[in-house]
């Protein structure tokens, strides 16, 4: 890896600060001084700054449950961005895997591992998503054939992949989708003539959300939760 981006996965600092400090010979590799950013570091390299040793920070992956009125990207005009729910540096340079609506809570995924989010959302790979639906009207039992043979949205023109629906009651469901069109979940209901009024994300993939985490808390994702996308 360059030294500046080691500089910046080891610290707070930002690339522009980094560059200073190595302008000023603060920065040293295995005991040398070291003054040009694009400098390769190598393998278990001991990299210090002012003396002080540094170590790098491997990615992130991390669970949070989604309050309503947040956003799943940068903030906008209107909410704030979930985001700003994480108290823990470089914020900046962690992605969203899988948006939810504004209105939408439950589980979302973030890191900054690239590819493990590719492989979670690609289309290839089968990645049930699990959410509990609350309608506005009562659902009727033929619409877990509609739902397992796939549906047409609005302006869509393939069906929908086939998806597994649990009536837990005439107004509560659990829907299990494999795909992430806009509004899925609230199109594919539309479809049957019903309207989702309450939506909430409980597990991707074989990752299922802590219980314990109220709404706007998240935690690291274990050892376990993280192979179970490699
Ligand atoms: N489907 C929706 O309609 N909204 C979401 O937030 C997620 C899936």
């Amino acid at each position: 890896m360059r030294l500046d981006k080691y500089l910046c996965e080891s610290t707070e600092l930002s690339r522009a600060e980094a560059k200073r400090l190595l302008r000023g010979g603060e920065v040293t590799c295995n005991g040398k001084v070291i003054k040009t950013g694009s400098f390769k570091v190598p393998e278990a390299a001991e990299v210090r700054i002012e003396g002080n040793l540094l170590s790098l920070r491997g990615p992130r992956y991390i669970m949070l449950n989604k309050p309503v009125d947040f956003i799943s990207s940068t903030a906008d005009d209107d909410y704030p961005s979930v985001l700003n729910l994480l108290d823990i540096d470089k914020v900046s340079t962690l992605h969203i895997a899988g948006r939810l609506d504004v209105d939408t809570t439950g589980l979302l995924l973030i890191t900054d591992d690239g590819q493990w989010s590719h492989k979670l959302m690609s289309p290839k790979k089968v990645c049930g998503k699990r959410y509990r639906v609350e309608l506005a009207d009562p659902i009727q039992d033929s619409a877990i054939e509609a739902f397992a043979k796939g549906v047409e949205l609005r302006n869509e023109k393939a069906v929908t992949k086939p998806s597994t629906l649990e009536i837990l009651s005439p107004t509560e469901v659990l829907l299990t989708i494999t795909e992430g069109k806009y509004h899925q979940v609230k199109r594919m209901f539309a479809a049957l003539g019903n309207k989702v009024v309450g939506l909430h994300r409980e597990r991707v993939g074989q990752i299922e959300l802590d219980e314990k985490l109220a709404p706007g808390e998240w935690r690291y994702l274990t050892e376990v939760e993280i192979d179970s996308v490699k």
